[in-house]
Formats: C-alpha cells, sequence, structure tokens
C-alpha cells in the first residue's frame, strides 16, 4: 500500500547551522510522539545534504535535494549530480518544483531526463506538478498536469514508475496562504491516479503516493490528508520551524 508523506521543502532558506539545528529539533520532537504515521522529509539546499544527513541518527527523517542536473557528470559548472546527492546520503529528490520550472527555464524535457538519473542512482523522486492560476480560470487544470506527467514521465517502464512520488502544487497556492480547498485536491488527486491507472494499471496507481502543496499548515492539513487520494503534503512556508511542521506530520 501507498505510503503517507510529509515533506518539507525549505527553498533557499537557512544557513547549515539554521539546518542542523532543526533537524536535531525535530529529531527529538519526533522521538517523543508516540506513533509517526507517516515519513517524514526534509528538503534542503544542495550544500547542507551531507551535514544535515550526518545529524540524523535515528531514521526518523528522510532527507531531499531540491533538484539535480539532467546530466551524469563532466563540464556542466555549477550543477550537481544525482550521483553526488546520493553519496550524501540524501534519499529523495524534489523534481520538477514550479520555481524550477518558472525562473530556471525547466522543461518536460529535462525533468525527463533528470529523473531517469535520479531512479539510476537510487533516488527517489518527489516530482511536481501543476497548473498556474490562468489554466484554472481556463479550467484546463486537468490537462495541464496530464501533459506534465505525460511528457517527463511516461516514458517510464511500471517498475521504475512505481519508485516515483508524486506531489501536485497548484501554482496560485504556492506562497500565496490561498490553498487548494480539500475538494479541489481530492478531485485533482483522483484524476492524476486515474491517468497513472490508465497507463501502468490499477495497482501502480494505487501504490503511488500524491502529495498536496500549496500554503498547506497545520490549521488545514488534517482536512486535506482526510481524502483518499491525498496520501500527504509538501510544505514550504510551514516547514521551516519545527512549531509548524510537527502539527503537519502529526495531521496522520
Ligand atoms: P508553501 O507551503 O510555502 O505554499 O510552498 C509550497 C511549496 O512550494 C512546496 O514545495
Amino acid at each position: 500500500m501507498r505510503k503517507n508523506i510529509v515533506a518539507g521543502n525549505w527553498k533557499m532558506n537557512k544557513n547549515l547551522q539554521e539546518g542542523i539545528a532543526f533537524v536535531e529539533e525535530l529529531q527529538v520532537a519526533l522521538s517523543n510522539v508516540d506513533k509517526i504515521n507517516c515519513d517524514v522529509v526534509v528538503g534542503t539546499p544542495f550544500i547542507h545534504l551531507a551535514n544535515v544527513s550526518a545529524a540524523i541518527n535515528t531514521g526518523l527523517i528522510g532527507v531531499a535535494a531540491q533538484n539535480c542536473a539532467d546530466k551524469e557528470s563532466g563540464a556542466y559548472t555549477g550543477e550537481v549530480s544525482a550521483a553526488m546527492v546520493a553519496s550524501t546520503g540524501a534519499k529523495y529528490v524534489i523534481l520538477g518544483h514550479s520555481e524550477r520550472r518558472q525562473y530556471y527555464g525547466e522543461t518536460d524535457a529535462k525533468l525527463k531526463e533528470k529523473t531517469l538519473l535520479a531512479l539510476a542512482n537510487g533516488l527517489t523522486p518527489i516530482f511536481c506538478i501543476g497548473e498556474v492560476l490562468e489554466e484554472r480560470e481556463a479550467g484546463k487544470q486537468n490537462e495541464v498536469v496530464k501533459a506534465q506527467i505525460e511528457n517527463a514521465l511516461f516514458n517510464l517502464s511500471a517498475e521504475e514508475f512505481s519508485k516515483i512520488v508524486l506531489a501536485y502544487e497548484p501554482v496560485w497556492a504556492i506562497g500565496t496562504g490561498k490553498t487548494a480547498t480539500p475538494e479541489q485536491a481530492q478531485e485533482m488527486h483522483a484524476y492524476i491516479r486515474k491517468t497513472l491507472a490508465e497507463k501502468y494499471g490499477k495497482e501502480v496507481a494505487d501504490n503511488t503516493s500524491i502529495l498536496y502543496g500549496g500554503s498547506a499548515n497545520a490549521a488545514n492539513a488534517k482536512e486535506l490528508f482526510s481524502n483518499p487520494d491525498v496520501d500527504g503534503g509538501l510544505i514550504g512556508g510551514a516547514s521551516l520551524k519545527v512549531e509548524t511542521f510537527l502539527p503537519i506530520v502529526q495531521a496522520f
């Protein structure tokens, strides 16, 4: 059965010391929780990955990079490969975040390469999809999301695809304080699962974790996560402090 996952995405926040202090605090807080009903992940900047991974000694927290290169290795100044990410102890990589698509020109074609390299290096991609406001207003959200999945992921075999985690992040809800309603989230997640079932069959679709992202917080997480097709969250702003992140973990 699919896993519930609550993953933080720190984006470009926290220096190294703050990052380490966060995971140390979160680890203590999690070990005091009776039962944790989801996997907990923190998505840190590249340069924090090794130290943050080393600071986690309980197995209670997984570490994610926020990106990786679309090339294996070589003369690509400033890039960080999937193999490098894996060598730090990180187990996940967030790919296709709308901020990467919007500000750094990441195309479906590039994301396809990144996904293959992430999988080849044993990383679990947390693959982001989602429509912008104009697309939702035009009623095109389903076709936009379907195309993002088809173009970047449907080259994968069913076995490869079963290693992917999806994160539906409507761009109009990211950092805006405007959350998709639980109904909007459920409707899209069910549509995504149906799309996966058509391509890979019901079993793969049922086993894929689909997270929601976009102004999720302690106040709305429970209601969002109570939907049958919402398997957790990818959390931006509210993942930056243990006091705001932990209650989201505990929403499961
Ligand atoms: P916010 O939770 O700050 O809206 O960010 C969501 C997000 O982009 C997570 O990847």
